[in-house]
């Protein structure tokens, strides 16, 4: 079964033509604070401890075909990050919901990909230590939709490494379950595969048990059967979507510790992303699953029912591009 040229409709079909927008926000929108304004004028306090100390939660959601997909579930994901960072969201999870779509018509993409995070923000009295002396910041942009595989490499599959010299972050250090700034396990481990010309990385814990891959969730599956960590990792929103359509398509699933031999002893794998959806994996290790290459037929199904279920309006929330933003409004 071929992949579903996902990236390709985006470009081409009419029903993801851009909507008029402020050539001002050709390259995207954002929201700083308690204003919108173009993604290319945005800037935050150099003083702000999000940027100072990684000192936030954040959360990402798409949009295809003008629909957010699955916007209550993000926004709530992002209020339990907040609440385990200890942080409170200045906004209403509706006045929330509000700032990502105006981002999004100021814009006018249909396929768009959504951030947004609240910081701890800067300290009026000095005083780093006195957490009540802080006020939380909000702070979200809008650029057209990104994937971390394109079409042709999702036609391939990526090819992954485990990685050797970085281990995730441990959950006692930072909850991976609260979506967090702490990237550069995962980006030293995106560094090793590039080196050694892979195209990702998959990181494991200090047990080797599987976590999960940068920006994404690791599956594989063996024998008909789908297996994913079941801690060590963000529980992504992809994730919970593969699992539904596991369920949808009668295959067993298993949320459970796996090891990283496990994944490469697998028939076939994928990561899974907001920023790209379902993933193909071609090997691991430079072990080619199934022998030949390419994506295995079960990961193509469910690669192509992410998006065939999307467009059909599964879990959608339309964006209404024909009523004007107030940009004054906040
Ligand atoms: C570390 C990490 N794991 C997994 C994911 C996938 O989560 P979701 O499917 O909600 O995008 C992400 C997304 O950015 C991530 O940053």
């Amino acid at each position: 079964m071929s992949i579903i040229q996902a990236e390709h409709i985006m470009e081409t079909h009419p029903e993801h033509a851009r909507a008029p927008h402020d050539s001002k926000y050709a390259n995207g929108s954002a929201f700083i604070q308690d204003h919108y304004c173009s993604v290319d004028e945005a800037g935050i306090p150099i003083t702000d401890m999000g940027f100072l100390h990684a000192d936030a939660a954040y959360d990402v959601v798409s949009v295809s075909r003008g629909h957010f997909f699955r916007l209550d579930d993000h926004i709530e994901r992002f209020e339990l990050s907040c609440e385990k960072f200890v942080l409170t969201n200045p906004y209403s999870r509706a006045e929330t919901a509000e700032i990502l779509t105006n981002m999004v018509k100021l814009v006018g993409v249909k396929d768009a990909y959504v951030w947004w995070c609240v910081t701890r923000g800067t300290n009026s009295n000095g005083d780093r230590s006195d957490l009540a002396g802080f006020q939380n910041k909000f702070y979200g942009f809008v650029i057209p939709y990104m994937y971390i595989a394109h079409d042709a490499e999702r036609s391939r599959g990526f090819d992954v490494i485990v990685s050797k010299e970085f281990i995730r972050i441990p959950a006692r250090s930072v909850d991976p379950t609260a979506k967090n700034l702490h990237w550069m396990d995962m980006k030293l481990s995106l560094g090793e595969a590039l080196l050694s010309e892979k195209d990702w990385s998959v990181l494991t814990d200090e047990e080797g048990n599987l976590a999960e891959a940068p920006g994404a969730n690791i599956f594989f599956i063996k024998n008909g059967e789908v297996y994913t960590p079941d801690s060590g990792c963000l529980e992504g929103i992809t994730r919970k979507t593969t699992l539904e359509l596991c369920a949808e398509l009668g295959l067993p699933t298993h949320v459970e510790k796996v090891t990283a031999d496990q994944l490469r002893d697998a028939d076939e794998a994928f990561i899974t992303s907001t920023a790209g959806g379902i993933m193909p994996i071609n090997s691991v290790d430079d072990i080619v699953f199934g022998g030949t290459g390419g994506p295995g037929p079960l990961t193509a199904t469910l690669h192509n029912l992410y998006w065939e279920k999307r467009w059909d309006g599964w879990l959608a929330t339309p964006v209404d591009y024909d009523t004007p933003v107030n940009t004054e409004s906040k």
